[in-house]
């Protein structure tokens, strides 16, 4: 069973009602403002609060589906965190999305932490990076479609020996 799940407050009712989960696929994020974090306009986000909020939902909700989740993923099964390649130390070069680029940098350590923890229990954690994808966060200005994004997602999935790991939908991997 693949399991993808919603809101926070969700989380617990819904891990009560499953008996066992193959797939968690922890998938919920948001991008906060793209502008670089000093000088911004007061008419945009505060810096501050831009990235609690983003790191809030992006990292917190993240772990917090993990920890309402984690016993009802059985032996063998797999934790997968949405990363991106925003979050990647080496490639960033720019002052774009600087909130999303700081939260996925926390949600991949996130990952590195709890693949050690759950080693084991024999369950594996991948950091996954989905490709930029035609969705509501870009406004469907991606490079892909989700079809073509979640048919890789699911091909580096089935890998074995990737606990830990920062994969990309392509199979190319990416940087931290
Ligand atoms: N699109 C891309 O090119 C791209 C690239 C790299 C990484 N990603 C990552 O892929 C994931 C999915 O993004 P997307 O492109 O599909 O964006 P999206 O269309 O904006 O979807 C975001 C998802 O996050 C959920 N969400 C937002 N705030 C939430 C909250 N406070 N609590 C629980 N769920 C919340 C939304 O639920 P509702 O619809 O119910 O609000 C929605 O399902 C994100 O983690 C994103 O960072 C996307």
């Amino acid at each position: 069973m693949f399991l993808s799940y919603g809101y926070m407050l969700t989380k617990k009712t819904a891990a009560g009602t499953i008996d066992s989960v193959d797939v968690l696929l922890c998938v919920s994020g948001i991008l906060g403002s793209p502008l670089p974090l000093l000088d911004r306009p007061t008419s945009e986000p505060d810096p501050s609060e831009d990235i609690m909020n983003v790191f809030t939902v992006n990292v917190e909700g993240t772990f917090n589906g993990v920890h309402a989740f984690q016993d009802k993923i059985r032996h063998g099964g797999k934790i997968m965190l949405m990363s991106s390649t925003m979050a990647s130390m080496e490639t960033a070069t720019h002052t774009l999305n600087p909130a999303y680029s700081i939260a996925k940098a926390g949600l991949n350590m996130l990952g590195r932490k709890l693949a050690v923890e759950l080693k084991e229990r024999e369950i594996d954690v991948i950091m996954m990076s989905p490709g930029v994808v035609r969705t509501e966060m870009n406004n469907g200005k991606g490079d892909i479609s989700p079809q073509q994004s979640v048919e890789g997602i699911l091909r580096e999935l089935s890998r074995t020996g990737t606990s830990g790991m920062f994969l990309r939908y392509d199979g190319q991997g990416w940087p931290w």
